[in-house]
């Protein structure tokens, strides 16, 4: 097989190596192209570009595979807990006891967020999207903690990573508690990661909270399955805002952002409004897959297609599996999982959905759990910014100790060319 690809344009010839990633995915290395011929590529949504060389996440659309550093989604998902898999993801291997215990006591040595930013919270309106709450609070720790990260101390960047983990489930917990207009909890450090976070979010000012194992276990699972996905929007976001050397915390802002909107992670609340508007409307399951496959119509079935599995998303056979789970376990019967269940049959054997592969993603059956949970619906994607939190901790540091320079795409200027300015008396 040849080494090298090669170009040719107007009676010259240009090569370029080709690079092979550990799984033998092949890629042409353009870096020289503008110098040697002139041109760019033009890509719009990166739907060929490779944008970076990454060792954190393995993802093959076509067969379905999800890895992180090398371990299959189905095996974390099944065996090890979501502070395991966010230090495996960050430092590249799974930590031994020793590890994993200090890991987690220096998270909870920075779990304070300052009282000051309770003023911030306390200036939205309790309508406010969780999301924008979100972005906002990460982006005000800044002033909190202004010093920017020396990303040549290991030990500089690693106190930096665990202060946001360690903050991020706070601010998770108010944001939500706040929208139920209850009073805000520190939480309790003698409990794990994951129940804290159950704990802050859902205790009652009047109770003692009681553990529950089935909800933590449920949220444990969905953040491990949300935790990274390589090179999608909101990962490329805190990339490409962390290459302008802007700090973790402004980056990690940027990426909420990236992630609310309904074609990436947003579309978790999407789904189950999508759902919901289907049984008000009589579970009439047919009417919205005519919709979905209606070009004049803008619907589309949300929770379904993905950029880049053309196959089963792996994610969304395990949170299925769950959903049942859960469900049963706490004795819920939600109509809308039968409802969703019906969707998935159809459009599994509907031409339109089989000819352009498109499978349930990730948020198609997380919404179901989370609502079984007692998490509203505009929280959901919030409760997904958690589970990403490491994927983009990880991307980001990865980003940054790999010297990576700027993001900063190329055009193609297709607006007017050259005009002679004419005055306003004039126009
Ligand atoms: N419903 C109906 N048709 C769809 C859907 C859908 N959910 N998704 C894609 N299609 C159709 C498109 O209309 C297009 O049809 P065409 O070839 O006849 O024009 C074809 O399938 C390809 O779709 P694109 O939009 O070109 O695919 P792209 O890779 O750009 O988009 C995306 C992927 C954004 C995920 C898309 O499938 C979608 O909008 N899905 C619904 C939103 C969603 O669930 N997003 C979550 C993704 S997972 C995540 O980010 C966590």
């Amino acid at each position: 097989m040849s080494d090298k690809a090669i170009l040719e344009y107007d009676g010259n010839t240009y090569e370029f190596p080709i690079t092979k990633g550990s799984e033998n995915e092949l890629a042409i290395d353009i870096k020289t192209l503008r110098s040697a011929s002139g041109m760019v590529t033009i890509d719009p949504g990166y739907k060929n570009t490779g944008s970076c060389e990454s060792a954190i996440t393995f993802l093959d659309g076509e067969k379905g595979i999800l890895r992180y550093r090398g371990y299959a989604i189905e095996d974390l998902a099944e065996k090890a807990d979501f502070l395991e898999v966010a230090y495996l993801l960050i430092f590249g291997e799974l930590p031994n006891k020793e590890q994993l215990e200090t890991f987690h006591n220096d998270i909870k040595e920075e779990s304070q967020v300052d009282e000051e930013m309770k003023k911030i919270l306390d200036a939205f309106p309790k309508t406010a999207h969780p999301m924008g709450v979100l972005s906002s609070l990460t982006s005000a720790l800044i002033a909190f903690n202004p010093a920017p990260v020396d990303v040549s101390s290991e030990t500089a960047m690693y106190r930096s990573i665990v202060r946001i983990l360690a903050k991020f489930p706070v601010l998770v917990a108010w944001t939500l508690r706040k929208k139920k207009g209850l009073p805000l909890d520190y939480g309790d450090n003698t409990l794990g990661y994951v129940e804290n976070l159950h704990k802050m979010m859902f205790k009652k000012p009047n109770e003692d909270y009681k553990k529950d194992t089935i909800a933590i276990s449920a949220l444990d699972k969905l953040l491990i399955l949300h935790a990274d996905h390589e090179q999608n929007c909101s990962a490329s976001t805190v990339r490409i805002v962390g290459s302008s050397h802007a700090g973790l915390f402004a980056s990690l802002s940027a990426g909420i952002s990236a992630l609310w909107g309904p074609l990436h992670g947003g579309a978790n609340q999407a789904v189950l409004e999508m759902l919901q508007a289907i049984e008000a409307d009589g579970g009439d399951t047919k009417k919205y897959m005519g919709k979905a496959k209606d070009k004049s119509d803008p619907f589309r079935l949300m929770g379904f297609g993905h950029r880049v599995y053309k196959n089963f998303d792996p994610r969304a056979r395990i949170i299925k599996k769950a959903a049942d789970e859960v469900l049963g376990n706490l004795g819920i019967e939600d109509p809308i999982l039968d409802i969703a269940k019906g969707l998935e049959k159809e459009a599994l054997e509907d031409e339109y959905f089989v000819q352009r592969k498109l499978y349930p993603n990730v948020d198609f059956y997380s919404g179901i759990i989370y609502r079984a949970l007692g998490i509203p619906t505009d929280m959901f994607t919030v409760m997904f910014a958690l589970g990403r939190l490491p994927g983009w901790i990880a991307q980001w540091r990865e980003m940054r100790l790999r010297g990576e320079p700027i993001g900063r795409p190329r055009q193609i200027y297709i607006g007017e060319n050259h005009r002679d300015f004419v005055d306003l008396a004039s126009r």
